[in-house]
């Protein structure tokens, strides 16, 4: 921790001769509620303000490239690892590497290497309400499959991929345990029971605890959260394995404030600032640094059958674009009977 404060105050004091500068310009991926609490915490660990937009991950992705050119943003903080992964290998994200690197969890670490930075961890599942589906007389869905039935015809909701990472997570997972061909069968028919695709990931679950619909498909914290908030909500994880994220944290290039961009980075990555996000009540995913304690609620990854998740490959641009492609052309557009 001395390490951090005395990099803080040095960027703080110096940056090239100049002062830094007062703003960093945040472009914020996990729930609101944890967005909004970063700027007052970094202003008082720092002094530094903080200005944030709210997008989800692949809406963050868009207004990223879009502004390559002549960007806005000075970090990316949170949202689904693939996405970030993109932006890096597209060059408009850098890798900086924290003081605090050899703090974070060695497997996600290992697992991203020097591309961008771990900022927490999840996995995906159901978040399953019974009321609704025993009204129908619909069991719970425990596998992926489980979710093809006809049984399960306006019971599910699930994110649209064209602007949630979570969504994109779901199609690599079902692409990386069924093979291409068979997940894009699989997504056919999951369409035919989806009463709702949301923009975010985290949005899904609220149309189950309200008993819109009787399966949520999401990050299982964001479950943790509902439940935590009252709704009659109950998580599964999927029988054949499942997919999960290393939610990430990166410098955008050639960010205007770039010295307080590496201020905020730093800041972040430090168990004080990580666990702001579960005593905001709404993001129960497992933090990076190891020294951030885990919430007693957070699910526990290892008792979890975790797919081998091929980051390389699915945070490719060439992939993630073809599979949103795909599924945005082949999938989305059928009518559902
Ligand atoms: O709500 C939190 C969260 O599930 C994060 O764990 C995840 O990185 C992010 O939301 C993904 O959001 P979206 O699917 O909207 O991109």
């Amino acid at each position: 921790m001395r390490r951090v404060l005395v990099f803080l105050l040095a960027a703080l004091a110096f940056s090239g001769g100049q002062a830094l500068a007062q703003t960093v310009a945040v472009l914020c991926s996990p729930a609101l509620a944890w967005c909004e609490q970063l700027a007052p915490t970094f202003k008082t660990a720092t002094g530094v303000d903080l200005e944030f937009i709210r997008l989800s991950s692949s809406e963050s992705l868009a207004r990223l490239r879009a502004e390559a050119a002549n960007p806005t943003f000075d970090v990316w903080f949170g949202g689904t690892g693939d996405p970030h992964l993109v932006a890096f290998n597209e060059g408009i994200t850098e890798f900086y590497k924290p003081t605090l690197w050899d703090d974070l969890l060695p497997s996600l670490t290992r697992s991203v290497g020097e591309t961008y930075t771990p900022l927490y961890t999840g996995a995906i599942g159901f978040v399953v309400n019974e009321g609704v589906l025993n009204e129908i007389g619909a069991p719970v869905p425990t596998c992926w499959t489980d979710l093809t039935d006809p049984a399960y015809r306006g019971l599910l909701a699930m994110p649209n991929p064209n602007t949630s990472g979570t969504a994109y997570t779901v199609i690599a997972t079902l692409v990386q345990l069924f093979g291409e061909e068979t997940a894009f069968e699989m997504l056919a028919d999951i369409h035919q029971n989806v009463a709702h695709y949301t923009r975010s990931g985290g949005a899904v679950g609220l149309l189950a605890g309200r008993g819109d619909v009787g399966v949520a498909i999401q990050f299982l914290h964001d479950g943790v959260a509902y439940i935590k908030q009252g709704f009659p909500v109950t998580n599964y994880a999927p029988c054949e394995g499942t997919g999960f994220e290393i939610g990430g944290i990166s410098l955008v290039s050639g960010a205007p404030s770039r010295d307080a961009a590496i201020a905020f980075i730093e800041w972040a990555l430090t168990p004080e600032a990580q666990s702001i996000a579960a005593s905001r009540g709404e993001s129960f995913q497992v933090q990076s640094n190891s020294n951030t304690p885990v919430d007693p609620d957070s699910p526990d990854l290892s008792a979890l059958k975790l797919i081998d998740y091929d980051f390389a490959t699915f945070g490719s641009p060439e992939v993630r674009d073809r599979l949103v492609g795909k599924w945005t052309t082949e999938v989305f557009p059928v009518p559902r009977r």
